[in-house]
């Protein structure tokens, strides 16, 4: 099947679907994702989005609190123009459906770790879930926007889709769109586009425990470094602190760090406090200090866990803010009004990703990219809580500016070529995918963590390059399936991660490295 649309997005998590909304007016549009449509990490978002709303809060604080928690790798200018846009996006978010607490007339702000001041805006405690729901109806009601679920996208088409050779140093790469397969039916459609969006979100899957949903496996950063693109920033993958500890359940189940801004405690075995060892923020420093903190506290005791206590909030606290979190507890018998928590940290945000510009321009004309998978300058070395979902909307925003300035000059590209699946056969052997990306989590897991050592990190290099070698010769010969193509795109992160971790010889923020 062929297919050609003036805008092709591909993901529809927050990044995805407001750009959407903002491009639809201005030509034909195409939203794939490939599960169901609100099955994104933007649907699992707890705590909140981060703006400047009100006084005594300003966007220069909201600045500082980022740079410092981005260690000052961020790129300051971008950090600024996103911010003070903040205030602006978050009304856009309000005028298309999105409800977020109010308290006495005003937005009922919540605290979180690095934040000198109340500024995340919430809905209880599934706030990512009411945006992804107010966006997807407002979505549904467009009539230029077509969205198609459960449709995988292999690999975005360039000139080397021509046979041109395509190389890291080639001037003027192009996207023409992107081949798109249909996993019930087993074909790759040709989707040629003026301008292709890549909004596919995080890679938590390529570790053994995350608080991403399944769909997270990095397949934009994979698609885009395949084509030449420039990525950045990939060895900041960020452990959240406190996930639930309960072993068997994949995604990990995330305690908001909202919990901790409302007044619970990192407590140790013995119930003790321990933070203040380890930064005078306590429970509310930044990810990469308590998620390390709670790293070592368990090596030192050898216990899977620390506890957060959550005993000090006021009932009607918990009942009114964190209804999920109470629930979810409960329903492995923990009552959080009077039972510790135990958590865990686990792989949580990747900081790193497709290069932008400060309109969401990748390297390559015609594709921009937006949300988790990008890296924009904006987070440096630490994300600062709840800056993900304010990146996002900022970025879509700028993106379509850009988007829709060019369209008027972009022709489709004819000429290309459909999926080509001569030589390939029915690849039978589950197995080999199914272990493969087992080994690959586990290598990540213990070499590429929250502590790494350039001794862990070579080892871990050696052995992705053996999977590396093994899944190329598989993906040669198979008919392509979504499971061998996440598998390969899972390597691909993998090897990034490392390599850029391999490169940066010095700590800083999420990147710790000890001596072998
Ligand atoms: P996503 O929302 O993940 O959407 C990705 C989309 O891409 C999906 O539709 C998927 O199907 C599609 N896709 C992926 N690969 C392909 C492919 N090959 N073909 C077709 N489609 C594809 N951030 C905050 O700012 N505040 C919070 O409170 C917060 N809480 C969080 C809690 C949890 C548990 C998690 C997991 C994350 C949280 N984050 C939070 C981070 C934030 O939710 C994400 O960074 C953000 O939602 C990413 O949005 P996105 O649009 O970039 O991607
Ligand atoms: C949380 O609610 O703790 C997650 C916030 C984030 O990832 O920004």
């Amino acid at each position: 099947m062929r297919k050609k649309v003036d805008f092709l997005i591909i993901g529809s998590g927050i990044a995805g679907l407001s750009y959407a909304l903002k491009v639809a007016d201005h030509g034909s549009v195409l939203v794939v994702s490939k599960s169901k449509a609100a099955e994104t990490s933007t649907s699992y978002a707890q705590g909140g989005i981060a703006a400047v709303m009100y006084n005594p809060d300003t966007y220069e604080k909201h600045i500082q609190d980022t740079l410092i928690a981005g260690s000052y790798l961020n790129d300051e200018k971008i950090v600024r123009m996103t911010i003070s846009e903040s205030t602006d996006r978050i009304k856009e978010l309000i005028e298309w459906g999105t409800n977020f607490d109010m308290q006495n007339g005003k937005y009922d702000l919540a605290r979180e770790g690095g934040h000198s001041e109340k500024r995340v805006l919430h809905f209880q405690d599934k706030t990512g879930a009411e945006i992804q729901r107010a966006l997807l109806e407002a979505v549904r009601q467009h009539p230029n926007i077509e969205l198609l679920e459960n449709q995988f996208t292999v690999d975005i088409i360039t000139q080397h889709h021509l046979g041109v050779v395509v190389k890291r140093s080639t001037p003027d790469i192009q996207c023409y769109g992107a081949y798109i397969l249909c996993p019930e039916t087993g074909k790759v459609s040709t989707v040629l586009a003026k301008t292709t969006m890549i909004c596919t979100g995080g890679a938590g899957n390529v570790y053994q425990t995350t608080t991403n949903p399944k769909i997270a496996t990095g397949d934009g950063i994979a698609m885009v470094y395949r084509a030449k693109g420039a990525v950045d920033n990939m060895e900041f993958i960020q452990f959240h602190p406190t996930s639930l500890y309960n072993p068997k359940e994949r995604p990990s189940f995330l305690i908001t760090e909202a919990l901790r801004g409302a007044g619970a405690i990192l407590k140790d075995g013995n119930e003790k406090e321990f933070m203040q060892k380890y930064d005078k923020r306590k429970s509310l420093a930044p990810r990469d200090i308590v998620a390390r903190a709670i790293d070592n506290e368990m090596k030192l005791s050898g216990s899977e866990y620390v506890y957060l206590d959550a005993r000090r909030i006021p009932e009607n606290e918990i009942m009114n803010h964190f209804p999920t979190i109470y629930a979810k507890c409960l329903s492995i018998g923990i009552d959080i009004r009077k039972d510790l928590i135990p958590v865990v940290p686990v792989a949580h945000y990747i900081c790193g990703g497709i290069k932008t510009d400060e309109f969401g321009r990748s390297s390559i004309k015609n594709l921009y990219a937006s949300g988790e998978v990008t890296s924009t300058g904006l987070h440096g070395a630490n994300r600062l809580a709840s800056n993900s979902l304010l990146e996002a909307v900022v970025f879509s925003h700028r993106a379509s500016i850009d988007a829709i300035e060019k369209i008027k000059t972009i022709d489709f590209c004819d000429g290309i070529p459909d999926w080509n699946a001569d030589g390939t056969v029915t690849n039978e052997e589950m197995i080999l995918i199914t272990q493969s990306r087992k080994e690959l989590q586990s290598i990540m897991s213990n070499y590429v963590g929250i502590v790494r050592s350039e001794l862990r990190l070579n080892r871990a290099m050696t052995r992705l390059e053996m999977l590396y070698k093994e899944t190329e010769e598989l993906y040669e010969k198979s008919i392509v399936t979504e499971p061998i193509c996440e598998l390969r795109n899972m390597i691909k992160v993998a090897y990034l991660i490392t390599k850029f971790a391999l490169k940066r010889k010095e700590s800083i923020g999420l990147h710790y490295i000890i001596p072998n």
